[in-house]
């Protein structure tokens, strides 16, 4: 194992300091380090924080290897700061056995560039009918512990209540795509003007805050763990607001996507800003920017959603729902945010780290520490070009935007796997 010793680093933008790496470690910190055969990385201006971890990530192996592979998006993914990803279960075939999750997970771990935590389905091909079989799927090696549908919603109460109580054992959790199915049929983006001025069936924001509403009673009732997959309205936010006074065990991501973007976007008719959930009003946008600062969204997860040119270079009808995520979230999270450091590293390390049990994560690098942790130039600028893209799809809603920041390296447990801001393998 190599020895690093980065120099001039600001730890969560605190003052510039040293950090030596060895044997996957943080071993010391402090000014004027000696490199003793070190390899040095200069960090002066760069912001040292903890490994990004995205709590939901489509890889798309096996099945669509043409839009992503394990390795592809682990690279986006290394690019992008993250240190760990949680990989959906929506594949071709579907995560629903250990048989697949262990798949998943060890072309993770021959990638070696992040590491890939499988979620498990909840039902058997997200048929929304019969429970998948999660216990085998949390004693396999993947050691599932997240489990979701996502794409689908887990829409039969009975079910979503089976679930639930199932993953209490192993203090699993249950992440729901919120979406009451009956209530967008057709659906082709967010309901109110816009898709009053198109004429095109809209996606009410009650189908996804009815869902919300239940399953935080469900999870009350049954007093287990549920994550509600990418929040996108102000409605949303107020029955999370409510179901955490009462103490219900709730948590809640955002994507950068829903952070950034409106629905006015949509009528563009272009097809790489169609998304699941679909983008949201202006307001949306300012009452989610407020609940992650309050806490009520507790992370931000990409909801990565690489798609091939075919699935989406076509009419906006027939288009799939993604976008990509990954190489800009963080860039994102910047120009919404500004450089709150703190506040950064929470809802992008240090509690999805938590919510998916990955304990090697989510640490801010001080001695004693693994050495998962990305260094970032907040004084780079850069326009989103998709050529550039690490991802095997090109679909990104920012081709042309210049955003903040940028990542220069990342360390994967002391080795790094993007160095000068580009992929080390
Ligand atoms: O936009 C989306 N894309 N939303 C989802 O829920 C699924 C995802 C996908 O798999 O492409
Ligand atoms: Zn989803």
């Amino acid at each position: 194992m190599s020895t690093y010793l980065i120099k001039g680093a600001r730890v969560v933008g605190a003052e510039p300091t040293d950090l030596l790496l060895r044997d996957g470690v943080v071993v010391e910190s402090g000014r004027g380090l000696d490199a003793r055969g070190a390899r040095v990385v200069d960090a002066d201006g760069l912001v040292a924080l903890p490994g990004l971890v995205d709590l939901h990530t489509h890889l798309r192996e096996p099945g669509r290897e043409d839009a992503e592979t394990v390795e592809s998006g682990s690279r986006a993914a290394a690019l992008g700061g993250y240190t760990a990803v949680c990989a959906m279960a929506n594949t071709s075939p579907v995560a629903d056995t250990a048989g697949v999750v262990e798949q998943v997970w060890r072309l993770g771990r021959e990638a070696g560039l992040v590491d890939v935590q499988p979620i498990g389905a909840v039902t058997v091909g997200l048929g929304g009918e019969r429970l998948a079989e999660l216990g085998a799927m949390a004693d396999s090696a993947a050691r599932v512990r997240i489990f979701s549908d996502d794409g689908h919603c887990v829409a039969d109460p009975r079910l979503m209540r089976r679930a639930l109580e199932y993953v209490k054992a192993f203090d699993g959790v249950i992440a729901q795509h919120a979406e009451e199915p009956r209530l967008t049929e057709g659906a082709q983006l967010h309901e109110g003007e816009v898709s009053t001025r198109l004429g095109l069936t809209g996606w009410p924001a009650v189908a996804e805050e009815a869902i919300i509403a239940r399953d935080v009673l469900l999870a009350e009732h049954v007093g287990s763990r549920l994550h509600v997959c990418h929040v996108s309205t102000a409605g949303s936010v107020e029955v999370l607001r409510q179901a955490k006074a009462r103490g219900v065990r709730v948590t809640a991501e955002v994507t950068p996507h829903h952070l950034l973007l409106t629905d006015e976007l949509a009528a563009s008719y272009d097809p790489v800003f169609k998304v699941n959930p679909p983008l949201r009003t202006a307001s949306d946008v300012a009452a989610l920017r407020a609940a992650l600062v309050e806490g009520i969204i507790d992370v931000v997860a990409t909801d990565h959603a690489p798609h091939a040119l075919e699935d989406k270079e076509c009419e906006w009808a027939y288009a799939r729902p993604g976008m990509l995520g990954l190489e800009t979230a963080l860039p994102v999270l910047l120009s919404v945010l500004g450089e709150r450091w703190d506040l950064i590293a929470e809802r992008m390390s240090r509690i999805p780290a938590r919510i998916a049990g990955l304990t090697e994560h989510g640490h801010d690098p001080v001695p004693g520490a693994v050495a998962n942790l990305t260094l970032v130039d907040p004084a780079a600028r850069r326009t989103v070009d998709p050529a550039e893209l690490a991802s095997r799809s090109r679909n990104t809603p920012y081709a042309g935007t210049v955003l903040p920041g940028r990542i220069m390296a990342t360390f994967l447990r002391g080795e790094p796997t993007v160095l000068d801001g580009k992929a080390v393998k």
